[in-house]
């Protein structure tokens, strides 16, 4: 293919790419932006696999065909519930081949360029290799948190800011080293100090993310391997890898920003790595007795109120209650109730996962709020029904300075009528704190999976 016509799939791709982005911003144009991207990835795939940079078409098929077969055994055999670990996992392989591509650049003796050119060479080898190695690390403690394999509490080392300047002061020094070592051919010993640095650092920064501040976390590590792909495009001059990995990059950090505002959260103290707990002492205990209740009665206060709001949680995705949640909206709708669906933004375990549910339930979209639509709201509300909700619903986040989600705003639903909350045990959520709102005088706890409880109302209410 001719450089000109590979250039000209680039500039289509990437424009693909754009309008992807803006399709996935609303769920109404959600699967169009799908679309777009799937389309501008086949275009960037076929446009490189016939560049003159391809060199042997053997191993090109060969890495096509493994790539390929894992991504699609992955894809199907996810559940909705792992697509964050999922995400992770992905987001690691990134920041891993920003690394090889990095270390295959440096050692690549047929690459000979001289002053400047050369400097900026390998300053593109060195931050590439940094923010590879700091995606990789990070996102590999990420995947393990969030798929349980390692506790979710935050590791705090004493002076733990301190520990992150100096490996970032000792970063830039081996980078001056790197870059005046080269010269005589024993760069690579900086640069392989760097890489551990970086490592280090990556397990470093999201061992000390605590509690429900993983959200952030994993949108930022989003934006890093966007970053490490633009520092790979770099380093192999492809245009469409720079374009796609700034995109990546600069929608991750807007990503993080907005998920940083909804969980109150410092966006400079993210991007630095190392925030933790807000907590200084111990976060008060939950005392007092539940009020348990069930189907029947929870239908027979659906059919007295009024005014109801859905709270839809991780629970709910874990339990696929949403085609019976839908299925009870439609009847009370029927039946002259307004119903709404309250979404905090860190519902679940991914950006928009509640959204997702919805929509696939066949949810309408105009009645579902954002938590800030709402939370004027609840004196109006007669009855909340919480399904598999538990941080987002946690009242100690605004009374509580010692919680680890202290900050954090919440769907004050308490301040409404009645709240039915659905759920398996008194177990904790993702956070692992105590929700004192199980115990209040107006809330009452509907036990078990919220399927099954959500059918049985069902059924009660057509009965
Ligand atoms: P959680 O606080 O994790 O609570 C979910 C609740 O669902 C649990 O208490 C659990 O209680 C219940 N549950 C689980 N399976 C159930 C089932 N089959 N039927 C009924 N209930 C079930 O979830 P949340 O309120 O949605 O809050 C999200 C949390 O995840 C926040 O802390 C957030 O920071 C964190 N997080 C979010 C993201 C993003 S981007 N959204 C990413 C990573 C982490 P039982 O075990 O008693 O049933």
């Amino acid at each position: 293919m001719s450089h000109s016509l590979v250039t000209m799939s680039y500039i289509i791709a990437s424009i693909l790419f754009i309008l992807s982005l803006s399709g996935l911003s609303k769920q109404e144009t959600a699967r169009r932006g799908n679309y777009y991207g799937m389309l501008g990835m086949a275009i960037a795939i076929a446009a490189t696999a016939f560049s003159a940079s391809v060199t042997s078409y053997t191993t090109l098929i060969v890495a096509l065909a493994i790539g390929g077969a894992i991504g699609a055994r992955a894809a199907l055999k996810v559940e909705m519930t792992q697509m964050p670990e999922l995400v992770a996992i992905m987001h690691s392989l990134v920041g891993m081949a920003a690394v090889l591509v990095g270390y295959a650049n440096f050692m690549d003796s047929t690459i000979v360029l001289h002053g400047v050119e050369r400097t900026i060479h390998e300053i593109e080898i060195y931050i590439g290799i940094l923010i590879g190695a700091v995606t990789f690390s990070g996102s590999v403690i990420a995947f393990c948190k969030l798929s349980e394999k390692i506790s979710g509490k935050p590791l705090l080392l004493p002076g733990r800011h301190w520990f992150n300047l100096l490996l970032l002061i000792a970063a830039v020094v081996l980078g001056g080293v790197f870059l005046q070592q080269t010269e005589n051919g024993l760069g690579i010993v900086p640069l392989a100090i760097m890489t551990g640095i970086a490592l280090v650092f990556g397990v470093h920064m999201v061992m000390a993310i605590g509690g429900a501040d993983m959200p952030v976390v994993v949108s930022m590590l989003n934006s890093y391997s966007g970053w490490a792909a633009a520092a790979t495009g770099f380093m192999l001059s492809n245009d469409l890898l720079i374009v796609t990995g700034a995109l990546v990059g600069s929608s991750g950090a807007i990503l993080s920003y907005i998920m940083c505002r909804a969980m109150n959260r410092n966006f400079i103290s993210v991007i630095a790595g190392g925030f933790g707990t807000a907590a200084g002492g111990e976060a008060a205990v939950i005392e007092g007795e539940v009020q348990p209740i069930d189907a029947d009665e929870t239908a027979s206060l659906l059919l007295e109120a009024k005014n109801i709001m859905i709270i839809p949680g991780y629970g709910m995705a874990v339990a696929q209650a949403q085609h019976t949640v839908n299925e009870i909206t439609k009847l009370l709708k029927e039946k002259g109730k307004k119903v709404g669906f309250g979404i905090h933004p860190v519902a679940g375990r991914m950006p928009g996962h509640m959204n997702v549910l919805l929509a696939e339930a066949k949810v309408p979209y105009d009645i579902v709020y954002e938590m800030d639509e709402i939370n004027e709201d609840w004196a109006h509300v007669d009855v909340s029904i919480v399904i598999g909700a538990n941080d987002i619903v946690n009242p100690s986040a605004l009374d509580d300075p010692n919680s680890p989600i202290a900050g954090m705003p919440v769907l004050e639903c308490w301040k409404g009528g009645t709240t039915i909350v659905l759920k398996r045990s008194m177990a904790s959520g993702y956070a692992g704190v105590g929700n004192p709102l199980f115990v209040l005088e107006n809330t009452r706890m509907l036990f078990g999976d919220a399927n099954a409880t959500m059918q049985a109302v069902l059924k009660a209410l057509k009965g």
